[in-house]
């Protein structure tokens, strides 16, 4: 299996992208050929996506397909699906696609959905008993891929269905996080949830302890009703007293387990036949990205994109840019996904790799990013493609503000690639001109570069399986790059080293021993310590 660079079509886009790519004018691109919107749009389950505002044309993407192909994507893609070892580092397959596979298809299938059907019942019992012995808080006590996912997802969906219990999230070791959260509870109407793949992690762990010290310092004595776990460690949930737990097994990865029982509160939250479309929606998906052509192929052609403007025109970030209120968390859930899974420097063979992978991926829901950073987006010294999602149908009846979101995500792409030039900018009245600012300077600062690039996802609503589907989108579409790049997408020993020394050094934050310690830590635990 060859790695990226090692490829024909590398050398062929490396040709093409000195001869054509870097110069590519969107706006020339549109004037050439009025079918460019037609050409380079895809229609995936659920996710429609225009690409057209991307700095391609039909011979790179034609090149970076040959790259896809002699990188053996398919075939790699589909020894994936049927659960060989994708996560050599770890020895371990990467089955999140059987998590949301129906009854019958899909490897471990009656393990799966033994698990889904007792998570399932045991979450609509959570929410059918709404009388005075019921819960009304449910608590999920988790980080990372335990956390961001729900976190993510229950909001996105609040809007569409109905949560009868109140939910909260805590992740952080900063006592902060907890202590806000427990002062508004009900010790008797509470329900918490340790989600943790190993029921190892610090973080966790602290925050499940102080919620148990919390309970029974409110009278609490019923912990087997009020802790259950998520976890596939059941031995060490039973061991810190949970006797309900919920299974997930060491080929679901934590940034890939929210559809495993780490999606508990999810069911909570929007109930069984919701998290069940949730599924089928991400099963949707990873049905098309084992099936649809390559040049249709709507994660592979995300990955592709995010290949050639990473190692080709050298852009180091994307931005994200939901214009749902609802997708708050979705930049955030993102920058795990992809940040952990592609924030790679080795390859499989453990060769230092000569190209750049993950870029660094950020953003914030429209309209609130516009009055923030998109000044830079538009007249930055860098070039940051900009991923804009937008939703036809609104979950709420303000239609015109509605409208307004939709005139603003669609505004701030066009101004991407159009641009203005100085001379644009000149025949036009300036607002807050100075009367002795000379207005050639003046008209240079109010000038837009111009052709930066964008893509548009649109959603028709944003529903329980429109959310599966494009979460599954984004997994397929980093497994893509990652995989192209030779890396592993699948472990993350980038987080072991700082995990390890922390261990060592909190005895010294007691102790203010600082033998042996580089100067700088320890001047900072000495200013710290006591
Ligand atoms: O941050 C590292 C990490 O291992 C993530 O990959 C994982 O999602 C998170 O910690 C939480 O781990 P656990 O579910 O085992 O508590």
């Amino acid at each position: 299996m060859k790695r990226c660079d090692q490829t024909h079509a590398w050398a062929a886009l490396q040709g093409h992208f000195e001869a054509h790519g870097r110069e590519l004018d969107l706006r020339e691109a549109f004037a050439r050929d009025s079918g460019r919107f037609e050409a380079f749009s895809v229609q995936a389950p659920e996710v429609f996506a225009d690409l057209s505002k991307n700095l391609i044309d039909i011979a790179s993407l034609k090149f970076l397909l040959s790259l896809a192909e002699e990188c053996e994507l398919p075939a790699r893609r589909d020894a994936m699906l049927r659960g060989e070892i994708a996560n050599p580092t770890e020895g371990r397959a990467v089955l999140h696609t059987a998590l949301r596979a129906p009854p019958g298809a899909g490897p471990f299938s009656a393990e799966v959905h033994s698990v889904l059907n007792a998570m399932l019942d045991f979450a609509e019992r959570v929410r059918g008993d709404t009388g005075p012995g019921g819960f009304t808080d449910v608590v999920h006590i988790g980080i990372g891929g335990s956390d961001l996912g729900p976190q993510m997802v229950v909001p996105a969906l609040q809007s569409c269905t109905e949560a009868r219990q109140r939910l909260h999230f805590v992740s952080n070791v900063d006592g902060h996080d907890i202590s806000e959260v427990l002062k508004t509870l009900d010790a008797r109407k509470t329900l918490f949830i340790i989600a943790s793949k190993t029921f190892t992690t610090q973080e966790t762990l602290a925050n499940a302890r102080a919620a148990r010290d919390w309970f029974f310092a409110q009278g609490g004595t019923d912990t087997e009703r009020h802790f259950v776990a998520a976890t596939s460690n059941v031995a060490a949930a039973a061991g810190f007293g949970i006797s309900t737990t919920f299974g997930f097994w060491d080929w679901v990865g934590g940034r890939y387990s929210l559809w495993s029982a780490i999606g508990l509160p999810i069911a909570v939250a929007i109930g069984a036949p919701a998290f069940r479309e949730f599924l089928a929606g991400a099963h949707a998906m990873d049905r098309h990205f084992a099936q649809a052509p390559l040049a249709q192929n709507l994660p592979v052609l995300l990955g592709l994109l995010d290949l050639w403007y990473r190692n080709f025109h050298g852009f180091r970030s994307r931005s994200v840019a939901p214009y749902h209120q609802g997708l708050k968390r979705l930049p955030a859930y993102l920058q795990q996904l992809e940040m952990e899974s592609n924030g790679k420097r080795v390859d499989l063979a453990g060769e230092l790799l000569p190209f750049a992978t993950s870029p660094v991926v950020w953003g914030e829901p429209g309209t609130n990013g516009q009055h923030a950073y998109f000044q830079m987006l538009h007249q930055g010294s860098d070039v940051v493609p900009v991923e804009f999602i937008a939703v036809k149908q609104p979950a709420h009846p303000l239609a015109e503000q509605h409208r307004m979101l939709l005139a603003n995500c669609l505004a701030q792409s066009q101004a991407l690639m159009l641009g203005k030039t100085a001379a644009q900018a000149l025949a036009e009245r300036a607002p807050t001109a100075g009367t002795d600012f000379d207005p050639q300077v003046l008209a240079m600062h109010r000038s837009f570069p111009g052709n930066r690039p964008s893509t548009t996802l649109v959603l028709e609503a944003l529903t329980p399986r429109s959310l599966g589907a494009l979460i599954a989108l984004y997994e397929h579409r980093v497994y893509t790059s990652g995989a192209l790049w030779g890396i592993n997408s699948f472990d993350q020993w980038g987080v072991e080293l700082g995990k390890a020394l922390c261990n060592a050094l909190l005895p010294r934050l007691s102790s203010g021993d600082t033998e042996g310690l580089d100067g700088s830590t320890a001047g900072l635990l000495r200013r710290l310590h006591g």
